[in-house]
This record gives C-alpha cells, sequence and structure tokens, in this order.
C-alpha cells in the first residue's frame, strides 16, 4: 500500500525529517520559507496529512478548501490558536498538538526573561556593545532581585506549574496564581501555590506577572491599559504564552511613562512584527520566540507529531487530540 503523502511546512531537526521520511511519502521545505495561502490550499488538495507550525495561518478559508484530501493536521507545537478548529471539526479533519515536551523549555525561557528584566542584562549588553561602557560605576545600571519575590501566574497549566516549580526551589519566590479553574488541593500543596480569584487583585500584588494562558479570543488583551494600571511601579511583565493576551501599545506606554518597571518578551501580537514603541524601550525585553528553541524539545515535539501521525495512519488513536 502507498505511503500517506505527508507535507512538514517549516525545516525540522534532521533526526526528526529522518524519522518522518522513514515512515511517510514525506514532503519537507529545505528553504524553511513560510507557506503562502495559495500554497497552503493547494497542499489541502495534494496531501494526506500537514505537519504545520504557528507560521502557517490554517483559517477556515484553508481548511474548508474544495476537494481536500487532508485529513489530519498534526501540529508541530502545543498551542493550536493558529488553526481555526471549529472549522476542522465541520471539515472532519483531525488536529494534533504537541503537549508535555516543550514544558521544561518553555518554563526555562520565562525565568530568563524575569532574570533578564529584573536585571538590566539587555540593557547592559546593549552599551557594552555599542562601545558606551565607561567601566565599573557603583550606581549603573542597578536592577533588582527577584529571590523572595512574589510571582503572579496567569493560567496554571504545565507550563506555569514548572515555571512556580523553578521559581520556588531556585529563588525562593512566592507563589500565587489565577486561573479560571482552581488546581486540585495537592498540587498548590507541592508548589506551595496561593490561588488568587482575580486577575486584577493577582496583577496588584505580583512582583512578576507570568502569562500562560492559551491564545486566542477569549484571552485577547487580558492585560490591557486596565490591567496594567493595576500593577506595582516595580513590577515586572513577563509574556511567554501568545502575543495577543497583551495589548502591545498599552503596554508601551505603561513602560514608557514607568507606571510598570519592565517587561521581558517572547511573543508578539502581529509576530514577526514588532510594536515599534516596543523597540524603542530600554525596559522591554525582548527575544524573538524561543520559548521551545532547545535541540531536546525541538526534536522532541517533532517526534510527537510523528507519533501522532502514525498512531493517525494505523488507524489508532492519536496520543494528542484536539480535534
Ligand atoms: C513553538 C509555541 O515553537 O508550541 C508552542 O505553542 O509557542 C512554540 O514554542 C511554535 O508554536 C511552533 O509551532
Amino acid at each position: 500500500m502507498a505511503l500517506p503523502r505527508v507535507l512538514v511546512t517549516r525545516r525540522l531537526p534532521d533526526a526528526v525529517e529522518q524519522h518522518i521520511g522513514a515512515h511517510f511519502d514525506a514532503t519537507f521545505n529545505p528553504d524553511d520559507t513560510p507557506l503562502r495561502r495559495d500554497q497552503l490550499a493547494q497542499a489541502m488538495r495534494d496531501y494526506d496529512a500537514l505537519c504545520p507550525t504557528i507560521t502557517d495561518r490554517l483559517g477556515a478559508d484553508i481548511l474548508g478548501t474544495p476537494d481536500a484530501r487532508v485529513r489530519i493536521i498534526a501540529n508541530f507545537g502545543a498551542g493550536v490558536d493558529h488553526v481555526d478548529l471549529a472549522a476542522a471539526r465541520a471539515a472532519g479533519i483531525t488536529v494534533t498538538n504537541t503537549p508535555d515536551v516543550l514544558t521544561d523549555a518553555t518554563a526555562e525561557l520565562a525565568i530568563t526573561l524575569m532574570l533578564m528584566a529584573a536585571r538590566r542584562a539587555g540593557e547592559g549588553e546593549r552599551v557594552l556593545r555599542a562601545g558606551a561602557w565607561g567601566g565599573w560605576g557603583p550606581t549603573d545600571l542597578i536592577g533588582q532581585s527577584i529571590v523572595g519575590k512574589t510571582l503572579g501566574l496567569v493560567g496554571f497549566g504545565r507550563i506555569a506549574q514548572t515555571t512556580a516549580e523553578r521559581a520556588r526551589a531556585g529563588f525562593g519566590m512566592k507563589i500565587a496564581y489565577y486561573s479560571r479553574r482552581r488546581a486540585p488541593e495537592g498540587i498548590e500543596a507541592r508548589l506551595g501555590a496561593r490561588y488568587v480569584p482575580s486577575l486584577a487583585a493577582l496583577a496588584a500584588e505580583a512582583d512578576i506577572l507570568s502569562l500562560h494562558t492559551p491564545g486566542g479570543d477569549d484571552t485577547r488583551h487580558l492585560v490591557d491599559a486596565a490591567l496594567l494600571a493595576r500593577m506595582k511601579p516595580s513590577a515586572i511583565l513577563v509574556n511567554t504564552a501568545r502575543g495577543t493576551v497583551v495589548d502591545e501599545a498599552a503596554l508601551a506606554e505603561a513602560l514608557a511613562a514607568r507606571r510598570i518597571a519592565a517587561a521581558g518578551l517572547d511573543v508578539y501580537e502581529k509576530e514577526p512584527q514588532v510594536h515599534p514603541a516596543l523597540l524603542a524601550l530600554e525596559n522591554a525585553v525582548l527575544l524573538p520566540h524561543l520559548g521551545s528553541a532547545t535541540i531536546e524539545t525541538r526534536v522532541a515535539m517533532g517526534m510527537r507529531a510523528a507519533a501522532n501521525l502514525e498512531a493517525w495512519f494505523n488507524e489508532e488513536e492519536p496520543r494528542d487530540r484536539v480535534v
């Protein structure tokens, strides 16, 4: 029997491409150029499965392509806000993702951003590279410590919980969280985490507010001008979740006016564009969506997407079905 035709839309680590190439009639993207809409629509007609990433916007227009052949979308990534899930459901297309395997890497990056923002690391490096460092000074580039501070987590899924664990073990941080659903008592006890029933109250007490919700319409601009106004002037906002959770223009204003001290961002409202006002701010640490970018994690994500495809084509239930 002919192997299923699979399109992998972006370049993946060699080990993953070799694995997928050995199990499927696979097409790869050695140039790594994101596909245009017309190419995605054509792919819907030409392949049995897609393995896309966040750079592929799979809206109702693409998923509803007439005469589509694609039956499964095995997303390379945990977040699926770039896929119109209702349209996939309506078209009878299975969607899977890659949870768990990027938890450690993303939590690690949230901690990286906390430290960089608190210790003014990006700003310091820019001074040095610009040749503007005049030597050590007792009051130069003074930041703040994160040790013993209150970490407010917005959303309390796997990545938030792992961030809490690291922040507590490494820096003695106090953990508070807001989430639509309260976590089981055992998890709260293990992490020393205190539930705060309102986001506004959490924002007001957090020294660092770290975002860990999914993207999409339900969380759009959860952090807006009003919420930023609740935060302490010394507070830091960290976002490793989705850019759409934050009103970037409002954040830039709050940072410029020093209504909050700093922000550490890995994700943006309109990637790869970054709000120009943010680019001009010294107190914004801006990383290019590096959350899962470790070799260990990217290989594990690819293998997990491959395992979902293999299960589906073997007529087994894929482990990570979203739709
Ligand atoms: C991925 C991410 O690299 O998995 C996610 O949800 O945000 C990233 O870490 C990206 O989405 C790949 O598609």
